[in-house]
């Protein structure tokens, strides 16, 4: 083959081709294309492939084609990401041997990355666009960066940019796509969806099963359209199709793409009857298989052969002109702790799979348990049903689709409905069975207790309190009465209850309890009363030691406490009162957001305060629940860290393990979840999750933005692993470096491994640009 192709190379060397649309096949240096016009491609020596400007949207890509063709498959487009080409651009084969796009003004983009100056080049008839050196040498070929089609000669091989094919956006747009096979060093040939977040083995939806066969395998096409793996020693080790329509012999034509929607086809194409493409094998007969096809909170099925997206129940489109974007609730949540009295409703699908990320498993051996289960987990907002486990999962969900005949997988979702009352205490009211794709209501009269809504934080509170409470040691002799602690008040609750009006006012009502607007009377001084709810009684040196405590804390970031009362089970905290409110009203909701100076500020300011709690009090106070709702803005907007020191209060009776906390995608380290020892790294990682959550000023998951922007973390990750940090802040004017710096401190605190977090302090010296910032280590997930 190799000579063959020399041969035919030497004897038409001398033809030199300045222009195109002629099939003879050696290009010379300095010869050019344009767009639109006469001399806009090579054409291949049969004239089946042509290579040079094809109309794309308004614009032009370069690429490789089928010409022959009524439909113009393209086969190869280098660049395939770069934005449409404008008509007076040039590809030149320049007189230095490179080829390349040239605008109007003389600036070149490099199509070929050879090593060498190029001599000359072809359109091969196999659909390869080379370059050789002076020596008639191969230096550069198309074949080698392959974009969603394989050709007969073609290979794929564990090697970068070699290794693997891409789906495209649309059969219009080869920019792209959600899909691709990659060829694995490990000798396996999968597909996957493209994430940012990368592949992950439960994430692949086809593959050869051939982990095993080593190094260097390579997935080839030969002549006769039969795709097989070999290996390194050159032995045929899989036929991955039965060969084509062989009776069609040189007379036909053979692609393999990954197609648009994940698929994977072999075509052929007769060349005698210049027929359209004709599908000769397929990697699935199920379209719903690609993981990923429908978007956050929405699952794909069938009707008939053609796949569809469906939102879960209580949920609806995005934008239901584009129904793969995803799903979102259609009526708001009231969220974990804040719910006050409502009737929850649950509905049930079966027979579709989604992405494991349970935060909790419970056995249980039928599926009421896991209604009651889910429905006194507040945090609990969707359940699977498998196995006899009863896995609570968090939303957003992710890669929904139908698994024909396996109706024993059952999703249960809560719908929370505001209009119902309350009736029943956490018993099923009505069951009914459904099939996939139907819908009815699985009644579940609940008074959804507070207590059940901050049970599960207060598990966690309670892990925190296990791994620091150096108040356990301290002996009940020589405790500081309140009056002794000098900045420290002790209220009776007949005067809070003056202060705040009978406790009328409202400001929030987080994990902890209730928190109403006063006034106290000497000097008007406006205060915050946070009313703690369903703490199992504790001994009241205890409560007052951890008061001593929390009002020895002295620092601008941190919010001061003014006083306490503790009377019978009354236990309530005074804080000084935050006119601007938290930092996730500052951020989501203010009508100025603040700018990137005093989001820096802002920032810097919570790590300085963790710090303190950290590093600097008498006894290390870890904080376990740092998030936007915790952290106030004063009046000079600097913030201040609230809730500090109260994880050691809070301590139920019942020595329940952890039953559930908000997971990967929330504010709480995965240390919480997997039951591993906590540290002060586990504030860390909060700390990291905010830090970002601040410099791109919005939430952490977002399910009314493109799919892959949705979850923060990992569009932080994709946006820095492309050099593209500043997509994160779109088009704010802001400090590149000092963005940069913010990022890589980000990526650092959320670390999997704790270890590998820094401590605060590091991370404060970070901020103040006194210590180097290395790159920080690939996000596991
Ligand atoms: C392109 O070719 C056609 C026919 O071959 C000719 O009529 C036309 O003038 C040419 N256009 C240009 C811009 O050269
Ligand atoms: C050149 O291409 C034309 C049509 O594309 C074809 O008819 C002709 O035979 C080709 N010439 C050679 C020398 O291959
Ligand atoms: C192709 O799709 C990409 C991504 O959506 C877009 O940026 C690009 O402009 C599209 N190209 C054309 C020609 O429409
Ligand atoms: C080239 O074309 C583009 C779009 O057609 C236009 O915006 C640009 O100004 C042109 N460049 C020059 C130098 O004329
Ligand atoms: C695989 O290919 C690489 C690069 O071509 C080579 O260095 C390596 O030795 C090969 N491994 C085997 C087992 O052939
Ligand atoms: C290639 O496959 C053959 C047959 O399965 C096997 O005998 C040989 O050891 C393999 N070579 C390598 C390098 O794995
Ligand atoms: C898809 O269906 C065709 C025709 O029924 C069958 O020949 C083929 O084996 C199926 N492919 C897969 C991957 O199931
Ligand atoms: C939510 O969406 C469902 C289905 O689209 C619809 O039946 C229901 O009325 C919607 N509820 C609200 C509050 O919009
Ligand atoms: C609560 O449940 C018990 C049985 O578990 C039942 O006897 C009682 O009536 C229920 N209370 C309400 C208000 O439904």
């Amino acid at each position: 083959m190799a000579t063959m192709l020399l041969f035919f190379v030497l004897t038409i060397t001398k033809l030199s081709i300045t222009t195109g649309q002629q099939n003879d096949s050696l290009i010379s240096l300095g010869s050019s294309l344009s767009p639109g016009t006469n001399n806009s491609y090579w054409l291949s020596k049969s004239g089946q492939f042509a290579f040079g400007f094809y109309q794309q949207g308004n614009g032009f890509a370069v690429g490789i084609w089928l010409e022959k063709m009524e439909e113009k498959t393209v086969t190869w487009t280098p660049k395939r990401d770069d934005p449409p080409l404008p008509h007076n651009i040039t590809l030149l084969l320049d007189v230095e041997g490179n080829l390349v796009l040239e605008d109007i003004r003389g600036r070149q983009v490099r199509i070929s990355d050879a090593s060498q100056p190029a001599a000359s080049a072809s359109m091969l008839d196999s659909g390869n666009f080379v370059l050789y050196n002076s020596d008639l040498r191969i230096i550069w070929q198309s074949f080698d960066s392959p974009t969603d089609t394989l050709l007969p000669g073609q290979r794929l091989m564990p090697r970068n940019g070699q290794d693997r094919l891409i789906s495209s956006i649309s059969k219009t747009n080869h920019s792209s796509g959600r899909f691709q096979l990659v060829m694995q060093e490990n000798g396996n040939l999968v597909q996957y969806p493209v994430l940012s977040t990368g592949l992950s083995p439960s994430h692949q939806y086809w593959n050869t099963q051939t982990e095993k066969a080593g190094d260097n395998v390579t997935l080839n096409l030969d002549p006769n359209g039969q795709l097989y793996l070999l290996n390194s020693s050159g032995l045929i080790i899989k036929n991955i199709n039965d060969a084509g329509r062989s009776y069609l012999g040189k007379n036909a034509l053979y692609r393999m793409t990954i197609d648009v929607d994940g698929i994977l086809r072999l075509y052929s194409h007769s060349l005698v009857q210049n027929d359209d493409w004709f599908v000769e094998w397929i990697s699935t007969n199920n379209s719903c298989d690609p993981t990923g096809l429908c978007g956050l909170n929405s699952y794909c099925d069938l009707n008939g052969q053609q796949p569809y997206c469906a939102c879960l129940p209580g949920f609806d489109f995005i934008d239901r002109d584009q129904k793969g974007l995803g799903c979102e609730r259609n009526s708001s949540t009231y969220g974990c702790g804040t719910k006050m009295d409502e009737r929850v409703t649950f509905e049930e699908l079966t027979g579709i799979a989604w992405e494991e990320n349970s935060y909790s498993v419970v056995s249980l051996d039928n599926e009421n348990a896991c209604l009651e289960e889910c429905s006194r987990d507040c945090n609990c907002e969707i359940a699977l049903i498998q196995n006899e486990k009863c896995q609570k999962q968090l939303i957003p969900l992710r890669f929904g689709k139908t698994i024909q005949g396996n109706d024993f997988l059952k999703t249960i979702i809560k719908v929370h409905d505001r209009s119902l009352t309350s009736t029943g205490n956490g018993t099923i009211v009505s069951r009914k069975e459904i099939k996939r794709g139907q819908r009815t209501d699985i009644l579940i009269g609940l008074s959804c207790l507070s207590f059940a809504g901050i049970m599960v934080l207060v598990s966690v509170l309670l892990v925190c309190r296990n791994y620091l409470s150096p108040y356990k040691k301290v002996p009940s002799v020589g405790i500081l009465m309140p009056e002794e602690v000098p900045t420290l008040r002790s209220f009776t609750f007949t005067e809070l209850e003056l202060a705040t009006n009978g406790f009328t006012e409202q400001l929030g009502r987080g994990a902890f309890g209730t928190v109403f607007k006063g006034t106290l009377p000497n000097g008007q001084r406006a205060i915050a009363v946070k009313r703690l709810e369903k703490i199992a009684t504790e001994g009241e040196v205890e409560f007052r030691n951890e008061m001593r405590s929390i009002g020895k804390t002295h620092h601008r970031n941190l919010l001061r406490l003014v006083g306490y009362c503790h009377e019978g089970s009354n236990r309530l905290l005074v804080y000084d009162y935050m006119s601007n409110g938290s930092l996730a009203d500052f951020l989501f909701i203010s009508q100025v957001k603040p700018n990137w100076d005093q989001r820096v500020g802002i920032a810097r300011g919570i790590a300085r305060g963790i710090m303190y709690l950290h590093e600097e009090c008498e006894h290390q106070i870890l904080h376990c629940d740092i998030n936007p709702n915790n952290i106030l803005i004063d009046e000079n907007q600097s913030p201040r860290i609230a809730d500090f020191g109260l994880a050691k209060i809070l301590m139920p009776d019942q020595t329940k393990t952890i039953t559930g906390v908000k997971g990967t995608r929330g504010f709480v380290a995965p240390e919480w979840y997997k039951n591993l020892p906590i540290s002060a790294k586990a504030d860390v990682y909060s700390f990291g999750i905010v830090l970002l959550v601040i410099i791109c000023c919005r939430r952490s998951v977002d399910v009314n933005i493109p799919e892959r922007e949705a979850i923060l973390v990992d569009w932080v990750y994709e946006c820095f692993k492309r050099n593209e940090v500043r997509n994160l802040v779109h088009d704010e004017e802001v400090d590149e470096q000092e963005l940069e710096r913010m990022i890589k401190i980000g990526l650092w605190c959320i670390q999997e491994e704790p270890t590998v977090r820094p401590a605060m302090k590091k991370v404060v010296a970070m901020f103040e640009g006194t210590v180097n910032i290395p790159v920080p280590p690939n996000l596991t997930s």
